[in-house]
């Protein structure tokens, strides 16, 4: 039996900020950036809106899309490096305000790559029968950690979650094959700083992400037996338009085939792979037995990619 997406569910905040908006605010137009990243607004939270508010809003939405009960979960793993705190981690809050008393919860650290992080460590144990039910949730809440005196990241990013449902599927379809890697050399590209800010070298990081994800997508496509001809769709971590055409072209794939986002939310990290899912799911334009690839980078260095057949 496969492991696969069984439903999905996300949030985002109420608040809209516009380049305008930040054009007001920061030596920075809304001509720059468009252009350098396809982002033209982004959702962030109310200063008493907390992450575990926003995942336990997205996983809400997919216990019912996939429609079963908190208590058949078996597991919760929340894939964020915005956390309410430390600890309790933001799986356990969620646990008690989902009401999921049967399961176990821990949190991942794998920035943008969590969500893929979280699929494929999912996969694993719906595989081995430990569990039947594993939610999976990808949230940040970045603004708490953006430097707003800092052009080069504040307008890149957004605040949001995006949760799985993850469960057996019928034979042929779920997640095929997968990818996860890291490279720690790379960590001085993109860390948070002493005063707890984001900060990143874009150059680095924009030649690793343009280098990792076409061949992460590929690496997937061919270990689960089909070559880049076969991809329905592509959902690629939307951090930069101009990255995300970069793997797009790797795969030949026409630009309706790809999903892209980014204008409306900004990088939500862990929170953008889903959150795309889950808005071309809704757009129409994922089908039953379709091909699609997941695929995603982010900091630590990490990456990771999965290969879906669509459907239960
Ligand atoms: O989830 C993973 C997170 N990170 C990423 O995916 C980021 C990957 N990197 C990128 O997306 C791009 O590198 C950026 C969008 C961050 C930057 O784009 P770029 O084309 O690499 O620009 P640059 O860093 O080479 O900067 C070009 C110019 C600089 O001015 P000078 O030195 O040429 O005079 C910057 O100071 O653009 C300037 N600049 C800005 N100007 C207006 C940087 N940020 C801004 C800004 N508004 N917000």
């Amino acid at each position: 039996m496969n492991a696969g997406i069984v439903g999905v569910g996300r949030y985002v905040p109420e608040k809209v900020v516009t380049n305008l908006d930040l054009e007001k605010v920061m030596d920075t137009s809304d001509e720059w950036i468009r252009t350098r990243t396809g982002i033209e607004e982004r959702h962030i939270a109310a200063d008493d809106e907390d992450t575990s508010d926003m995942a336990f809003n997205a996983a809400k939405n997919a216990l019912k899309n996939a429609g079963i009960t908190a208590e058949q979960l078996g597991l919760i793993l929340v894939a964020t490096v915005t956390p309410d705190q430390p600890f309790p981690s933001v799986s356990c809050m969620i646990q008690e305000q989902l009401g999921a008393v049967n399961a176990a919860a821990m949190d991942i650290s794998a920035a943008c790559s969590g969500y893929i992080y979280g699929l494929v460590t999912a996969k694993q144990f719906i595989e081995n029968n430990a569990y039947d039910y594993i939610l999976v949730v990808g949230v940040e809440k970045l603004s708490k950690i953006t430097d707003w005196e800092d052009r080069n990241t504040a307008v890149l990013f957004g605040d949001g979650a995006a949760a799985a449902i993850v469960g057996k599927v019928s034979e042929g379809r779920g997640i095929l094959t997968y990818e996860l890697g890291a490279d720690g050399t790379g960590g001085k590209y993109l860390y948070q700083n002493e005063k707890n800010y984001i900060t990143m070298n874009g150059r680095e990081v924009f030649k690793f992400a343009v280098r990792q994800m076409g061949q992460s997508a590929i690496n997937v496509i061919e270990k689960a037996g089909y070559t880049k001809n076969d991809v329905d769709y592509l959902i690629p971590h939307q951090a930069n338009i101009r990255i995300m055409e970069s793997a797009r072209q790797r795969l030949d794939l026409p630009s309706e085939k790809m999903a892209a986002v980014i204008k409306k939310y900004g990088n939500t990290s862990a929170a953008s792979i889903g959150n795309a899912l889950v808005e071309e799911l809704e757009n129409g334009k994922i089908h039953d037995d379709d091909l699609i690839v997941l695929v995603g980078f982010g900091g630590g260095l990490t990456w990771g990619a999965v290969a879906i057949k669509w459907g239960r």
